[in-house]
């Protein structure tokens, strides 16, 4: 169905068979004897050489012929004479679909600001780096339902629209069809959410796990895949307002397993992307080297082959937070007084904590367990000490973290109680709480955003741009 893709032109045998391309230039070069169109269809991050001979074409035909122009070319495929490809397509028949007119079109042949791009999000996924990024985030997506389905956990579609706030954290947007100049009000004048579209407040989820753990206490083992939002007013190159999360959910899984799993997920699906996506990843590999070269030598980053099969291939260290909490005081940046925020059995890490354990301490991807309760989530299962719950944070390095999980509360009075604590009103999750009260079980899970990890394997710098239309504070265009 449809052409070749050039990905499959570019594997066969030339022979001068006839041959269809379509595609977008990427750029059009001239000499004596020939004309060179280097074409493009997004299949790979390699182009197709098209030829043409002088005179074969009008000179009004070919001044169309331009960076971003769309063609559809038909000839013979023939071996190369240049170097830098093996086969190119010797052309008999040019027509143009679309021009480019290159005043007004934005991407030339050269090299262009991420910033740049990111205005002009619409065509960025036509450079290179933006198509290997999307193809690479791709694999990885398909990498992830493959690695669930080969392992018996069901794909479980959890809700977007919820009137529950998951994980506690306030940070929600909002959905209403309340018409905002003349809202309803109750007598005692507050905003009459019975009149709204669901007759109650309703948010974007920030997390399926509630969900996601009434599914694994039916199937056993679920998983969710899906678009979460959060109305965190964070700047970072590390938060997006929507993004997607991976959050499996476990019966009979305890936070030892929880871990096991967590580490050979993130391996398993790598090892897919090294394996899979070896032409896009060498590319990423050598524009990290090419922006390198302006760096002093000790800002330089490993190769991100080496940095992806280093994390394959080394198991993770594991060390509970009161742990990590004493290498932090022992550690120089501590008694020199270097990090900004002060360090403490209770605190929550900030990002130069983790960065150190992980980056400088550690020197490789860091499972931080067993936090303080204060700084957790209501949902994580009480230790014996009564002091610590059973999470798990997983800490990547040049990311921070990437997994955030936990062995759930799985005793009714003692879920019921850290739902008071925290103040949330247990009527919203009453269904939550009835799985504890019907057949509650040990159970865990954990969420990994999706985008964190694209950004680690692809080596990119901002979460910004590696997901196709970024949303973030004051920034919804596209
Ligand atoms: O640690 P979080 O908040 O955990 C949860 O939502 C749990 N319900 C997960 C679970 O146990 N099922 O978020 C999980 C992960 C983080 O580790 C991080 O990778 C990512 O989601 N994440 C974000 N990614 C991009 N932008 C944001 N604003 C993110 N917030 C969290
Ligand atoms: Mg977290």
């Amino acid at each position: 169905m449809g052409p070749l893709q050039i990905k499959e032109l570019l594997q066969q045998t030339p022979d001068a068979q006839s041959v269809t391309l379509k595609g977008w230039v990427r750029t059009k070069r001239e000499s004596k004897n020939a004309i060179f169109i280097a074409v493009n269809d997004g299949s790979t991050i390699h182009n197709i050489q098209a030829v043409a001979a002088p005179g074969q074409f009008s000179a009004e035909l070919l001044l169309s012929v331009t960076t971003g122009s769309c063609l559809k070319i038909t000839g013979q495929l023939v071996a190369s004479q240049g170097s830098g490809q093996v086969v190119e397509v010797k052309i008999d028949d040019l027509f143009v679909y679309g021009t480019a007119d290159p005043d007004s079109y934005p991407l030339q042949p050269k090299r262009h600001s991420l910033e740049f791009l990111r205005e002009i999000a619409h065509l960025r996924p036509r450079t290179n780096t933006f198509s290997a990024i999307l193809r690479i985030r791709h694999a990885l997506a398909f990498a992830v339902h493959k690695y669930y389905n080969d392992r018996g956990f069901f794909y479980l579609h959890t809700p977007i629209i919820t009137a529950s706030d998951a994980e506690g954290a306030g940070e929600m947007f909002r959905v209403t069809t309340l018409d905002l100049d003349k809202l309803p009000r109750t007598d005692e004048g507050a905003i009459n959410f019975k009149e709204d579209f669901f007759g109650r407040e309703a948010n974007l989820t920030v997390s399926g796990q509630l969900e996601g753990e009434l599914g694994a206490m039916a199937l056993s083992k679920i998983y969710t895949f899906g678009p979460t939002f959060r109305a965190e007013n964070s700047n970072t190159t590390r938060h997006l307002a929507e993004f997607w999360m991976i959050e499996p959910e476990m019966a009979f899984f305890e936070l030892e397993d929880n871990m096991d799993l967590a580490e050979d997920f993130i391996k398993t699906v790598i090892s897919y992307a090294l394996e899979n996506c070896k032409d896009d990843l060498a590319f990423l590999e050598n524009r990290l080297a090419e922006e390198d070269k302006n760096k002093p030598q000790n800002e330089r980053s490993i190769p991100l082959l080496e940095k992806l099969n280093f994390v394959v291939e080394n198991a993770f260290e594991r060390l509970t937070y009161t742990e990590a909490i004493d290498i932090l005081l022992k550690s120089k940046p501590h008694k020199e007084k270097k990090f900004q925020y002060p360090v403490g059995w209770g605190i929550d890490l900030s990002s130069e904590h983790e960065r150190y354990l992980v980056e400088k301490h550690f020197k490789k991807p860091v499972i931080l367990t067993n936090y303080p309760r204060e700084i957790k989530s209501f949902y994580m299962k009480l230790d014996d000490d009564g002091k610590t719950v059973r999470a798990m944070d997983v800490l990547f390095p040049g990311i921070g973290e990437i997994i955030g999980g936990s062995q759930r509360e799985d005793n009714y009075e003692k879920l019921l109680e850290r739902v008071h604590e925290v103040g949330i009103d247990p009527e919203t999750i009453w269904w939550y709480l009835e799985t504890r009260k019907f057949g509650t079980a040990p159970h865990s899970g954990f969420g990994l955003g999706f985008e964190r990890l694209v950004l680690f394997v692809t080596g990119m710098g901002n979460i910004r741009d590696v997901i196709p239309f970024p949303r973030y504070p004051k920034s919804a265009e596209f």
